[in-house]
């Protein structure tokens, strides 16, 4: 079978990476794809973005399973489309897709079905978003609808904050179409933790929990970033709580969208704030999460491409993942200045001397072929360029392999953040598990 992966971030080279690992999988293309899809994977320079040449592409290479990374085209109806012309393909359908496509509709959907989440409204007129802003006591979350490359939240701490954003979103239209409509809710203090559950529309199964870093600082300082490393699992999500998001998030979601006739295929990444010891949901995502993807992915021991398999075609009943019980912790190396201006270009050194239980995942990468005619050499080409990952039984010694490797690729202004698990550290040393 032939597999096509859309996408060009350290997720896609993570799926790519898995998928080939599987019996069933024969040549396997990525679109665009980056310097590790390069290698692993047969790159084509088609927009993850530009539906028709994908479904052209798709037809013409015989392309068994299309898979689907990034968030814009299932928002835009790629499933739809290529379900339309009887293709194979892994990923919500449009109108699924909403989840992640309207804040709003997400916040509706969640009151619909019980789901706890944090208090909201809606706005599309500034002055009733003022006017609610100034009636609520405590910090809020100002929220545009939209899709907004993650950058469409700001947390306030103050009600002028939350008043600023509000007017950034809504007069000063700085979020484009995705703030034309916003959503102001409550905020909740905890902890955040990150679920993946894959489904057929029937029957949910969770994947291993994890945790992402957001802000580019140490100790979650300075602005967010598309994520700069995590863990699974997440030692904060115990068994009962496990359960707890089960019945309280995960089935009544997937049941009450089926009820409605909205069968949700493909994986939904639940981000959660662990408030009180309960789950709250903040966001969802209609596909896999960066980088909790990396960390998640590679304690998978069962075949990724059976399991997609079987919820394209509606029969995940019965099916039992099985898990690498290590630890695994993966950290992002960017860019200098990232997620501000970067530079590109720089060669990256020591990926091709790493023990065998690290596993690089590449991001924002170029490869050329290598000037001694053997293998490939290494650019940058975004601000999230690499994540590197490490399993081990051990927390602490799954995070110190990761860093040691990490210390050894070397590229001209490279940064990591150095207090990726801490966080685990800190539960596991209290005795929750
Ligand atoms: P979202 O894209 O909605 O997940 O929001 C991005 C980040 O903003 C989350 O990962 C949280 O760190 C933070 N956030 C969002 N909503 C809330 C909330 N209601 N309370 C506290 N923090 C929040
Ligand atoms: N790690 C957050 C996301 O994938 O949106």
């Amino acid at each position: 079978m032939n597999v096509l992966v859309i996408g060009s971030g350290g997720r896609e080279h993570c799926l790519v990476w898995k998928l080939r690992q599987s019996p069933h999988v024969a040549r396997i293309f990525c679109a665009p794809g980056n310097g590790g899809t390069a290698k692993d994977a047969e790159n084509t320079e088609i927009a993850a973005t530009d539906g028709e040449a994908l479904l052209r592409f798709a037809e013409e290479r015989d392309i068994g399973l299309t898979v689907v990374g990034p968030e814009v085209p299932l928002v835009d109806g790629i499933v739809d489309r290529f379900e339309s012309r009887g293709l194979r393909i892994f990923g919500p359908r449009r109108a699924c897709a909403r989840l992640e496509g309207s804040k709003i509709y997400a916040k509706e959907v969640m009151d619909r079905f019980d789901i706890p989440t944090a208090s909201w409204r809606a706005f599309d007129n500034p002055g009733d978003a003022r006017n609610y802003i100034r009636g609520r006591s405590g910090p809020l979350v100002v929220k545009a609808d939209g899709l907004a490359a993650g950058k469409g939240v700001v947390v306030c701490k103050t009600r002028e904050e939350a008043l600023t954003a509000a007017d950034r979103m809504l007069v000063h239209k700085e979020f484009g179409a995705a703030g034309e409509k916003i959503l102001v809710e409550d905020f909740l203090a905890g902890e955040e933790a990150s679920i993946l559950l894959v489904t057929d529309g029937e029957t949910v199964i969770p994947l291993i929990s994890s945790q992402d870093h957001k802000r580019i600082g140490e100790g979650d300082r300075g602005p967010n970033t598309g994520g700069m490393g995590a863990y699974a699992p997440a030692p904060l999500v115990s068994g009962p709580l496990m359960e707890n998001i089960h019945g309280t998030i995960c089935e009544p979601l997937i049941k009450g969208l089926g009820k409605q006739g909205m069968k949700y295929r493909g994986v939904l990444y639940i981000g959660l704030m662990i408030s009180g010891g309960n789950p709250y949901v903040l966001e969802f995502n209609v596909r896999f999460g960066d980088p909790e993807t990396q960390v998640v992915v590679p304690k998978l021991q069962s075949d990724l491409y059976e399991l997609m398999d079987r919820t394209v075609q509606g029969q995940l009943a019965g099916t039992v993942l099985s898990w690498d019980p290590r630890f695994c912790v993966g950290v992002v190396l960017a860019s200098g200045g990232y997620p501000g201006p970067y530079q590109k270009g720089k060669k990256i050194e020591g990926l091709d001397c790493l023990p065998s239980d690290v596993t690089v995942f590449h991001a924002g990468t170029r490869a050329e072929p290598a000037r001694s005619g053997e293998g490939y050499e290494y650019f940058t080409q975004g601000g999230r360029v690499l994540t590197v990952t490490g399993l081990d039984p051990l927390f602490p010694q799954a995070q110190r392999k990761v860093y040691e490797a990490a210390e050894k690729i070397r590229f001209e202004g490279r940064s990591y953040r150095k207090d990726i698990g801490n966080k685990a550290l800190k539960f596991l040393s209290e005795g929750v598990k």
